[in-house]
C-alpha cells in the first residue's frame, strides 16, 4: 500500500468551519491522506478561513506569506484555501499568492477529491460555485473512528437575512436545510462512536425546515426526533436568530429533557434606530419580550449574545441603549466586536464611527458583560450540576467537562472517563470556568 500522505488543516472562524474541516479531512481520507497536527510534515496544507471581520481575512494573507519557507523546503507541498475568504476573494488569492494551488468555497467541499487529483497533476484548481447538490451527501462517509464526547453536526447552512454589516449571506449562500433522515443517520453514527452531546449547527439554525417522514420538520421537531436516540444525552443548537424562535422551539426548552438550558441569541444592538439600519427586523423590546417567553418555558436558561459596537452612525445614546438592553437581559456569556466594514455590504459605505470611540465603547460594554458573567458564575457556587466529562485536565486525576449551561468545569475525578456524566458540586468560579467536586 502507498504510504499515506499527510494533511494539515488550520481552522479559523465559527463552529461550522470546525465541522467542515472534519468533513474535509474525511473526504481527503479517500484520496490517501491522514491528518497531522504539524504543518512542517504535511504534504497538503488547507487553511479553512473566515471573512467576518477585516482582521480575520488579513490573517490569511500573512499566514500564507509565512508558508513560503515550507514550500521552498518541500516543492511538492500543496497549499489550499477553503472557507469564507476562499469564497469571497478566491480569484484575488490566486493572483496575490502564487504558492496557493487550490481554492475551494464552502459549498464545493464534495469536489475536493477531484480538485486534489488535478493539483497533483500540476494544475491549479479553483471552485467557488454554489452547486445545487448537497455537499454533505456527496462527502465520503465518516470512517468509523472513536470520537470525543461532544460533536458538532451541521443541519442548516447559509443565510437570507442580509444584515447590513455581514458577509455571511455572500460567502455561504442562501439558507439550505439538510433532510431529516441524513441528520438522524449521522447523529446515530456519532453516538455509536462515543458522542454523548451534539450541537446542531447553522448560520440561522432555528430557521431549519427540513424534509422528513410525515412532512416538514422545524428545528423543534428535529430535536424531538433526535432526543429519541438512546445514548445521546445532550442536545444544543447554534446560532439562532431572534425572528426564527418559533413557539414550538420555545416550548421544547420546557419539555425536552435532553435540550440543554443554554441559548445563544445574538441581538447586536439595543438601539431601535441602529437595529433598523442594521436590517435586523426586530426591536430591542421584541427581543426582551422573547427572552421573557423563553425564560417562562425554562427559568434557569442561560443566555449568550453577540454585540457590535460602533456600527455606522451609532451615537453615545444608541450605545447606552445597548447597555440598557444588556442590563435587562443578564447574559451568562457574550461575544462583542468593533464594527468592521466589509467590502460589498451596505453599511461599509456609511459614515463610520471613529476608532478611539469604538475602542472606548467596546471596553465599557465588555466591562458590563464581564460583571454579569461573573455574577452568574458566582451564583453557581454551592449548586449541584450534571457535568459531562470531555477530557483529562492538566492536573493529575483532573477531568474537564461541561455544565448544562456550557460552563467549562474542572473536577478532580481520578476514576472518571470522558463521556461520563457526573453529579458535581460547584466550589469555585474562575474567569472562564468553574471548579467542582464529585458529590
Ligand atoms: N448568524 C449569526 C452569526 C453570524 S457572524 C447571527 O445571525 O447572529 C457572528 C457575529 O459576528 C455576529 O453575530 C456579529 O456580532 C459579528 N459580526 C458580523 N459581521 C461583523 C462586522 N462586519 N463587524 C463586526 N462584527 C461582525
Ligand atoms: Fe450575518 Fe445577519 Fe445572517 Fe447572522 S442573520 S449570518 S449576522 S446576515
Ligand atoms: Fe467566518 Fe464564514 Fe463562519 S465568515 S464566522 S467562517 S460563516
Amino acid at each position: 500500500m502507498a504510504k499515506a500522505k499527510k494533511l494539515f488543516i488550520k481552522t479559523y472562524g465559527c463552529q461550522m468551519n470546525v465541522y467542515d474541516s472534519e468533513r474535509m479531512a474525511e473526504a481527503l481520507g479517500g484520496s490517501g491522506y491522514e491528518s497531522t497536527s504539524r504543518a512542517d510534515e504535511a504534504d497538503m496544507i488547507l487553511l479553512n478561513t473566515c471573512h467576518i471581520r477585516e482582521k480575520a481575512a488579513e490573517k490569511i494573507y500573512s499566514e500564507l506569506g509565512r508558508m513560503r519557507d515550507l514550500k521552498d523546503a518541500k516543492p511538492d507541498l500543496k497549499i489550499g484555501v477553503a472557507g469564507c475568504v476562499a469564497q469571497a476573494e478566491g480569484q484575488e488569492i490566486m493572483r496575490r499568492m502564487p504558492l496557493v494551488d487550490l481554492v475551494v468555497g464552502p459549498q464545493s467541499y464534495h469536489r475536493l477529491p477531484a480538485m486534489e487529483a488535478r493539483v497533483q497533476a500540476g494544475e491549479k484548481a479553483l471552485d467557488t460555485d454554489f452547486p445545487e447538490e448537497d455537499k454533505f451527501e456527496k462527502l465520503k462517509a465518516r470512517p468509523k473512528m472513536a470520537r470525543a464526547p461532544a460533536a458538532f453536526l451541521t443541519v442548516q447552512e447559509g443565510c437570507d437575512k442580509f444584515c447590513a454589516f455581514c458577509v455571511v449571506p455572500y460567502t455561504r449562500g442562501a439558507e439550505v436545510s439538510r433532510p431529516v433522515s441524513r441528520i438522524m443517520d449521522e447523529a446515530r453514527d456519532l453516538v455509536e462512536r462515543g458522542v454523548r452531546e451534539i450541537t446542531l449547527l447553522g448560520q440561522n439554525v432555528n430557521a431549519y425546515h427540513g424534509r422528513g417522514e410525515g412532512g416538514d420538520y422545524s428545528l423543534a421537531r428535529l430535536i424531538e426526533a433526535l432526543s429519541d436516540i438512546d445514548g445521546l444525552q445532550r442536545i444544543r443548537y447554534m446560532t439562532s436568530h431572534p425572528n426564527d424562535m418559533g413557539d414550538d422551539l420555545i416550548a421544547a426548552h420546557g419539555k425536552c429533557a435532553k435540550l440543554m438550558p443554554y441559548l445563544h441569541l445574538p441581538v447586536q444592538s439595543g438601539s431601535d434606530r441602529i437595529l433598523k439600519r442594521m436590517n435586523r427586523s426586530h426591536t430591542a423590546d421584541s427581543y426582551i419580550k422573547l427572552i421573557e417567553r423563553v425564560r417562562a418555558a425554562r427559568p434557569d436558561i442561560l443566555f449568550s449574545g453577540d454585540f457590535i459596537v460602533g456600527f455606522p452612525e451609532e451615537t453615545e445614546a444608541d450605545f447606552q441603549a445597548t447597555l440598557d438592553l444588556i442590563r435587562a437581559v443578564g447574559y451568562g456569556q457574550a461575544y462583542s466586536f468593533k464594527y468592521s466594514p466589509r467590502p460589498g455590504t451596505p453599511a461599509a459605505e456609511r459614515p463610520q464611527v471613529g476608532e478611539d470611540e469604538m475602542t472606548d465603547r467596546l471596553r465599557r460594554l465588555q466591562a458590563l458583560l464581564t460583571d454579569q458573567q461573573r455574577d452568574i458564575q458566582n451564583a453557581m457556587i454551592g449548586r449541584e450540576l450534571d457535568v459531562l466529562f470531555e477530557r483529562p485536565g492538566r492536573m493529575a486525576g483532573q477531568m474537564v467537562g461541561k455544565s448544562p449551561y456550557l460552563h467549562a468545569v474542572h473536577v478532580v475525578a481520578p476514576e472518571a472517563k470522558p463521556g461520563q456524566i457526573a453529579r458535581v458540586r460547584i466550589i469555585r468560579s474562575a474567569t472562564n470556568s468553574l471548579e467542582g467536586e464529585l458529590v
